[in-house]
């Protein structure tokens, strides 16, 4: 039997109009301040703790008592969040791609999952598979073993990474998707 699904409070910030006029490594800093401070009314609103964001020496952020944890930051938004399993948060905003990146984002039998226009489901798959990767901990090392398998609504659908069911919560506003992915779950989205 499945376990009973935990509530996962994925928390979406708008970057301040000062901060997108940064640059370099000083935008790179504010943006992942920020992505931190979305982290922590993550932890707040589901009762957790984390009072540090280890990373391996690969990046990948490591889990402190028991409370994993994923983060996420474009320039005009940031996300993140805590689970008390894996978890992985993507976020993108919304524009035209090359063919070339829908070629790579998924296969033939992957597209055909989904139907329609490709550009326009492009980052529905870009910002799932980045979730699991960012969930499995590989990053885009792992694109290839991560795949697309059933599409349930425009805001579920499901991804395997290796034998393993991934499904994935996606968020839509603005011109912006967000994607949220846990072995097991129910969601509850936060914008401030
Ligand atoms: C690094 C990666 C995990 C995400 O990168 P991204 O989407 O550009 O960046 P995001 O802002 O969404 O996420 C950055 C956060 O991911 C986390 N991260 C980095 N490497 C990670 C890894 N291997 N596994 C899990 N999380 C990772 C970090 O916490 C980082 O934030 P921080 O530096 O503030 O701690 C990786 O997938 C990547 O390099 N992507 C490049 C884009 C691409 O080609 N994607 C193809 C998808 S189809």
């Amino acid at each position: 039997m499945m376990p009973a699904a935990t509530t996962i409070f994925p928390v979406i910030l708008t970057v301040s109009e000062a901060d997108q006029r940064l640059s370099g490594r000083d935008k790179v800093k504010a943006l992942s301040r920020l992505a931190r401070s979305a982290l922590m009314k993550s932890c707040e609103k589901s009762g957790l703790h984390l009072n540090s964001f280890p990373k391996n020496q690969k990046g990948v952020p490591l889990p402190v008592g028991g409370v994993h944890w994923s983060v996420t930051h474009k320039s005009d938004m940031v996300g993140g969040v805590a689970s008390t399993s894996p978890v992985g948060m993507d976020l993108e905003t919304i524009r035209p791609v090359s063919d070339a990146l829908l070629a790579k984002v998924a296969s033939e039998d992957e597209w055909k999952l989904v139907g329609g226009n490709r550009q326009n489901n492009f980052f529905r798959f870009w910002t799932a598979k980045e979730a699991v990767l960012k969930a499995v901990g590989k990053g885009m090392a792992g694109l290839s073993r991560c795949r697309v398998a059933a599409i349930a609504d425009d805001t579920y659908m499901t991804l395997t990474y290796d034998e393993t069911r991934w499904p994935v919560a996606h968020y839509w506003f603005d011109d912006h998707v967000a994607a949220l992915t846990a072995r097991h779950f129910s969601v509850s989205w936060i914008r401030y």
